[in-house]
């Protein structure tokens, strides 16, 4: 699914957000900013996709992003190249990562989570690779909370998006795919819950364009 979109990916994501994605982006960067300044210990993008957050953290630091999809992960390489960042990428699994313990000062994940097949077990492995100390940082789609705007905005998920979405792609299936993933996807509190049955300590949420995205954020304990 990922591969069939992956030329338009980047279009889509800033015409369908009205280019609200990339401010979401920025600021979990700069949330992340005083865990990013231990430069020995790189900084893990998973579901990287074509490279956006990556690109943004380093400016901070060395990333390491991984996907196991190659048609994104070759369409974030020619980028990252024209920009000479410092990202390193890596095809393979989330859920089974090639690393050892204990490595990362930082995992991020945006817009990956909902994807994976046992999100949970994606929370263990994102755990497991964190250093003492580090931060897991899960950006997602997620529940406005404000009654007036979650209807229009529902109606724009529900009615609109996935509509855009396949003209503009041209691919049937992956924004009807959006649409019923993002809803079947536990809300903010549902998703502190999870990030602390994975293991993670202070674990809080930012609700992002009134809750259309969030960011949570839970720390491995030292
Ligand atoms: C919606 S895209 C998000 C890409 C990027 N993080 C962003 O913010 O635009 C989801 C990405 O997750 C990747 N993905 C899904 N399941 C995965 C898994 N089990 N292991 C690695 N990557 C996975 C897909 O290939 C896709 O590139």
């Amino acid at each position: 699914m990922f591969a069939a979109i992956a030329p338009r990916y980047d279009l889509l994501n800033h015409v369908l957000s009205l280019n609200v994605d990339r401010r979401w982006r920025r600021f979990t960067v700069r949330q992340l900013r005083p865990y990013l300044a231990t430069p020995e210990a790189p900084v893990l993008d998973l579901c990287c996709g074509t490279g956006d957050l990556a690109l943004e953290l380093a400016r901070q630091t060395l990333v390491i992003g991984v996907d196991f999809c190659r048609p994104m992960l070759r369409i974030g390489q020619a980028k990252i190249a024209r920009r000479r960042a410092r990202v390193l990428l890596v095809e393979g699994d989330a859920l089974c990562l090639p690393f050892p313990d204990d490595l990362f000062s930082a995992v991020t994940v945006a817009f990956g989570l909902r994807n994976l097949e046992s999100p949970a077990r994606g929370l263990r492995e994102i755990h497991r690779v964190l250093r003492p100390g580090g931060i897991a940082a899960v950006l997602e789609f997620s529940r406005p909370w404000l009654p007036l705007f979650r209807h229009v905005f529902l109606f724009y998920f529900r009615n609109l998006l996935p509509r855009i979405g396949t003209w503009i792609s041209g691919v049937p299936g992956p924004y009807d795919y959006l649409r019923d993933s993002v809803q079947a996807f536990p809300d903010q509190r549902q998703l502190a819950r999870m990030m602390e049955d994975a293991g993670f300590k202070a674990v809080r949420y930012i609700n992002l364009t009134g809750g259309i995205a969030a960011l949570h954020l839970g720390e491995k304990p030292g």
